[in-house]
């Protein structure tokens, strides 16, 4: 299971100010289990761990299973909650490097307007037999709606009325054009459920279908996420999410405004985007917020080592911690020492990185960075799913103690409506000249 280390965060705020929270963690809790909250009817995360739609389940392993049969190349189209989630599990479990070592590799596209971003990916493609899967919950979302515009022309042009086979659609169960466009066209579909928001749907068929496609057991991920949803209902201070939730908020009151979350092996670099975007889209409204930054270690303590250890004193840590690695690398004595590293000669590289870690934290720590471990037994599908469920909900009830509704994301709206006025999209006309006159 998950277990949290506040121990680091000790010489900044006291444990009676982190316990001091418990009775709004036991509030929050409850109005995120009752629906009552800001955004109660977002809350189906929650409970989908030992909720989902088994038979739909099914579906996707089968869908899974064909594309892997039938294709070398699967394409997903998404952005935000709709991408992040499934490449980052899929980069954990199996690897960075899992397209270099895949028979059906996942590529992800619709995740920004970069024209040579699609044009490298037909190429990296060429003749190769592929497929599509077109996530988004609205089904209105420029980025990916574009891409899959410009990718279901390529596909047709290889495959003519074939092509609509090999798409799999993944969104809402009735509204947006990707539904209707779904129907029309008899692309397979998967919905995502009505009270389940994009950051929240990485264990929908939104990252499901991906992930399952990736070899890795998607029964095992769900599985771990159910056990995570029992241990983690416990009301009171020994449930992790709240000690999660509340060192950080209590950092926040103390002025460490922004959060950086690091981890000590790469495979884990873009889980930090999932959480990224889960707790900054999640909590930074109303003028509130912690700030989601990064770090892949050690490679980013020469690069922002120096401003961790050293800058403006308003950033608080946490690392997560994996477990043993899979492989185990010792290093081999060399006759004269040249490079001068006999010392570590018989020690694994997991006992060198768990030094660089202890390191890091005691030195950041007395640099005047409070510290929080997240330890997870090891990479594997059901820690991963328990480590998901952990975020989400600590991330409801952090959102909640902050006081603003953690499952909206009113600011995103404010950019696309000047692209699309920008754009000359009908309706924005009057936006359009206003925003003219000022660029
Ligand atoms: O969490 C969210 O709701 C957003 O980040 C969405 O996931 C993102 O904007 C993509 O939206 P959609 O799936 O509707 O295309």
């Amino acid at each position: 299971m998950i277990t949290v280390k506040l121990n680091g965060i000790f010489p900044f705020v006291s444990q009676q100010e982190v316990d001091a929270l418990a009775p709004e963690l036991a509030a929050a809790h409850d109005a995120l289990a009752d629906k009552t909250c800001a955004g109660g009817e977002y809350t189906g995360w929650l409970t989908l761990p030992y909720d989902y739609d088994r038979e739909e389940f099914a579906c996707i392993e089968q869908a899974a299973a064909d594309i892997r049969k039938h294709s070398k190349v699967l394409v997903v189209v998404g952005i935000g909650g709709s991408y992040l989630g499934a490449r980052a599990v899929i980069e954990l479990l199996h690897s960075p490097n899992y397209n270099l070592m895949a028979d059906t590799q996942i590529f992800f596209a619709g995740c920004n307007l970069s024209a040579d971003a699609l044009d490298e990916l037909t190429q990296i493609i060429g003749e190769r037999d592929w497929c599509i899967n077109v996530i988004s919950k609205s089904g209105t979302t420029t980025e990916p709606a574009v891409a899959f515009r410009y990718l279901r022309a390529k596909l047709r042009e290889k495959y003519g009325d074939n092509a609509n086979k090999r798409i799999y659609a993944t969104t809402d169960k009735q509204r947006g054009a990707l539904k209707q466009l779904a129907d029309s066209e008899g692309y397979e579909t998967f919905v995502i459920p009505d009270d389940i928001g994009g950051r929240f749907s990485v264990l929908t068929a939104v990252g499901l279908l991906p992930i399952a496609v990736s070899g890795a057991n998607i029964k095992a991920l769900m599985q771990g996420a159910q056990q995570a949803a029992a241990v983690l209902d416990i009301r009171d201070m020994s449930n992790p999410a709240w000690q999660y939730a509340a060192g950080r908020n209590a950092l926040l009151r103390k002025g460490k405004t922004i959060e950086v979350l690091g981890c000590y092996q790469p495979h884990f670099r873009m889980m930090v985007e999932w959480w990224k975007q889960l707790f900054g889209e999640s909590e930074g409204k109303d003028g509130k917020g912690i700030f989601p930054a990064g770090l892949e270690l050690t490679a980013d303590l020469h690069s922002m080592g120096q401003y961790m250890q050293d800058g403006m004193r308003n950033v608080m840590e946490t690392t997560v911690a994996l477990g043993q690695s899979r492989a185990e690398v010792t290093l081999q004595i060399e006759q004269g020492d040249g490079d001068g590293l006999n010392f570590l000669a018989g020690m694994t590289l997991d006992e060198i990185n768990e030094k660089a870690f202890q390191g890091t934290y005691l030195a950041h720590i007395d640099g005047g960075v409070p510290n929080m471990i997240i330890e997870v037994p090891k990479r594997g599908e059901e820690n991963l799913g328990a480590l998901i469920y952990f975020y989400e909900l600590a991330c409801g009830l952090s959102g909640l103690l902050l006081g603003v509704n953690p499952f909206d994301q009113p600011g995103v709206e404010d950019y696309k409506k000047n692209m699309f006025a920008l754009l000359g999209k009908p309706g924005f006309e009057a936006r359009r000249a206003a925003l003219e006159s000022r660029l």
